[in-house]
């Protein structure tokens, strides 16, 4: 077995809560202090996740609530397989946009589905590979909506009654997963979450 040598580190939240913005920023951080990062997402981080993505935003047709939930899970398969753990493996720090948590928060507390059936097929997906840290960018649902704008793609369009069961959902795993999870007030200014993100972040690598 290869032993894992990097960190990896997860970021979530609603859908315009300002983390693809923050990841960019510790990407940024990171790389100037000389570490080897890798920058990823789900859905779409591999090859084969791409495809993978444009059916998940962009389907237009009615999709079962378990299809939704395999697709997600496949590309996450794939992404850690192909992507993730090689990375780790060459002693990297991987930050990931989106991971298990959202199939819980979103497929989970949004969708109704069983949080502890998708605990497991998230094991199954992943070989049981879970973040050292995961940031949640917690914001108001109203907020969030207005920094979308007007193009949103097949899970932006769902209403604030969704969006809110996905932020509540956020909370109820912060509860569960104290010593992984760890939120900020996304509110705020980009530069004020950020120094939040350092200073968590920070504390995990020892910078
Ligand atoms: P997400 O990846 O969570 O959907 P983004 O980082 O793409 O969110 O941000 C969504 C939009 O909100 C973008 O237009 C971005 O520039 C803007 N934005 C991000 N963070 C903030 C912030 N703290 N305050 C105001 N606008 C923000
Ligand atoms: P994306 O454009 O990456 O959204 P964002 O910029 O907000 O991260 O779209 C990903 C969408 O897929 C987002 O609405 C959340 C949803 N999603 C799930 O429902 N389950 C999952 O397991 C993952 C990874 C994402």
């Amino acid at each position: 077995m290869e032993q894992k040598k990097g960190y990896f580190i997860t970021f979530e939240g609603i859908d315009g809560c300002g983390k693809t913005t923050q990841i960019e920023l510790l990407d940024n951080w990171l790389k100037s202090l000389g570490k080897k990062t890798l920058l990823t997402l789900e859905p779409g981080g591999s090859d084969l996740g791409k495809n993978l993505r444009q059916i998940l935003l962009h389907y237009d047709k009615p999709v079962a609530k378990n299809a939704e939930m395999f697709l997600y899970l496949a590309d996450r398969a794939q992404h850690v397989n192909n992507v993730i753990s090689p990375a780790l493996n060459q002693g990297e720090i991987v930050l990931c946009d989106r991971y298990t948590d959202s199939t819980l928060a979103y497929q989970g507390y949004a969708r109704e589905g069983d949080v502890n059936e998708l605990n497991m097929l998230n094991e199954i997906a992943t070989n049981n590979l879970k973040s050292d840290l995961t940031i949640v960018f917690d914001i108001d649902v109203q907020t969030a909506q207005m920094r979308l704008g007007k193009t949103k793609d097949r899970l932006e369009k769902e209403g604030v009654d969704f969006h809110t069961k996905v932020k509540n959902g956020y909370l109820e795993l912060e509860k569960l997963y104290p010593e992984r999870i760890k939120t900020v007030n996304a509110n705020r200014s980009i530069e004020e979450i950020f120094s939040d993100v350092k200073k968590i972040v920070g504390e995990l690598l020892n910078i």
